[in-house]
């Protein structure tokens, strides 16, 4: 088998190499390719990954390359980790959006949507070329937004599957609290990427979930710097990213007093580079850990091991609507449990959404459609509708002045600008 992935220079990659060596047998890798533009970053990476094949005696080999095209020839599958204008980008996307009062985040309102417009022309171009040279490739698509990016992959004809890292964190979380085994947990997870609700939590065929919160209520509403009451009033366990919306304005004045996440990245990065430099270091290093991409590698290696084994088997993944959520359309991209074989994933029937969430659900879907059309075809207009329409935005004069100053901010990642 062999996998390639796409901004492999990423110091998250060691996560993902220790994850390939971990569960070698769920995924047996004979040949891993690291491709990025950037060369001293794949030097540092690359060499640590060798590293950790080789303590854990892996017998696949690792390499790397900066040319797309010769990297991804003869992949099974295609992992897409990149990030366009790196950390710099980002820390625009977490900024900017606070002179009017509205959140800096990179995947939600105003911030997310800047990504999702440097993005998509970015990745929808490295899939044609996978596409050209392997056409039964499958794309794994880890880049953010990932339901924006994941509806631009799957609209374009690709063979693609989102994923993301939360549902996995829910499941090993919630183990632990009830003390069993990872696996034996289920999620009744639904919504969009990063909006998403617990519905259930399935231990042994019993749904836990209503136990979970009397007995671990307080420690999972901390968790997510969420009210205990709010958790306890909805009954369902909201992901992290629903505080962007729940208490919007107080994240915005959290964001105003201290320095961006971006920020914080970057110097992680820096630190993280360096400790990869040294030749003596042959495992993930623990500042890894203080990164949001925990259990990434697991998720990753459960998905592609199911599109290449064709196993059939049940993952939270960002996969096509096609009347799963019948309120949606069935080109939108939900997050939701779903079948994963080799035809792709197939999400699992969903119990009918109360209206406290589908209508979030089906507004920012609404967002996220001409969030791709102004992705794909460019244009102020498109840009200021996209704002006009984002729950969190919804007022003209804020969505004129986020239109000038994204355009502003991304001038240089957008041809059209
Ligand atoms: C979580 C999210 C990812 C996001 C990451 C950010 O893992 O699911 O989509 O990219 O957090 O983590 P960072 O360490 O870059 O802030
Ligand atoms: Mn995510």
């Amino acid at each position: 088998m062999k996998l390639a992935v796409v901004g492999g220079g990423s110091t998250y990659t060691p996560e993902l190499v220790d994850g390939f060596a971990r569960l070698r047998d769920a995924l047996p890798l004979a040949e891993l390719v690291l491709i990025d533009p950037a060369a001293d970053r794949l030097e540092l990476v690359g060499g640590l990954a060798r590293r950790i094949f080789a303590r854990q005696g892996h017998p696949g080999r690792i390499s790397w390359t900066s040319d797309l095209d010769a990297g991804v020839d003869g992949a099974d599958a295609v992992l897409l980790q990149l990030r366009v204008g790196g950390q710099a980008a980002r820390n625009e996307d977490e900024t900017w959006p606070l002179d009017c009062g509205c959140v800096g985040q990179e995947t939600t309102g105003a911030g997310g949507l800047a990504k999702a417009l440097r993005t998509v022309p970015v990745v929808l171009d490295i899939a044609e070329r996978v596409r050209r040279r392997n056409p039964d490739a499958w794309i794994v698509d880890f880049t953010n937004p990932v339901g924006i990016v994941t509806r631009a992959l799957l609209t374009a004809g690709h063979r693609a599957v989102g994923l993301c890292n939360v549902a996995i964190g829910f499941q090993r979380k919630f183990a632990r609290h009830l003390g069993v085994a990872p696996e034996a947990v289920s999620l009744e997870h639904v919504g969009l990427n990063h909006l998403t609700w617990e519905r259930s939590v399935t231990v042994g065929g019993h749904n836990v979930l209503p136990q979970l919160l009397a007995e671990h209520g307080e420690a999972i509403a901390a968790d997510l710097h969420m009210p205990r009451e709010l958790l306890d009033r909805l009954g369902v366990v909201p992901s992290y990213y629903l505080r962007y919306f729940y208490q919007h304005d107080e994240v915005v004045r959290e964001l105003l007093g201290r320095p961006s996440r971006a920020a914080e990245v970057a110097e992680m990065e820096r630190q993280l580079l360096a400790l990869y430099g040294d030749p003596a270091l042959d495992e993930k290093p623990e500042l890894l850990g203080k990164r949001g991409g925990a259990f990434y590698s697991e998720a990753a290696v459960a998905l592609t091991s199911s599109l290449l084994r064709d196993t059939g088997d049940v993952q939270v993944v960002n996969a096509l609507n096609n009347g799963t959520l019948p309120f949606l359309p069935d080109d939108a991209v939900i997050e939701v449990p779903a079948s994963v074989d080799a035809r792709g994933a197939h999400p699992l029937p969903v119990h009918p959404l109360e209206p406290l969430f589908a209508g979030l659900v089906a507004g920012v879907t609404a967002y996220e459609h001409l969030a791709l059309e102004a992705a794909l075809k460019g244009g102020r207009g498109r840009v200021f509708d996209a704002l006009l329409a984002h729950p969190l935005i919804g007022q003209v004069a804020y969505a004129d002045r986020l239109t000038d100053d994204l355009i502003a901010h991304n001038r240089e990642h957008l041809a059209w600008a």
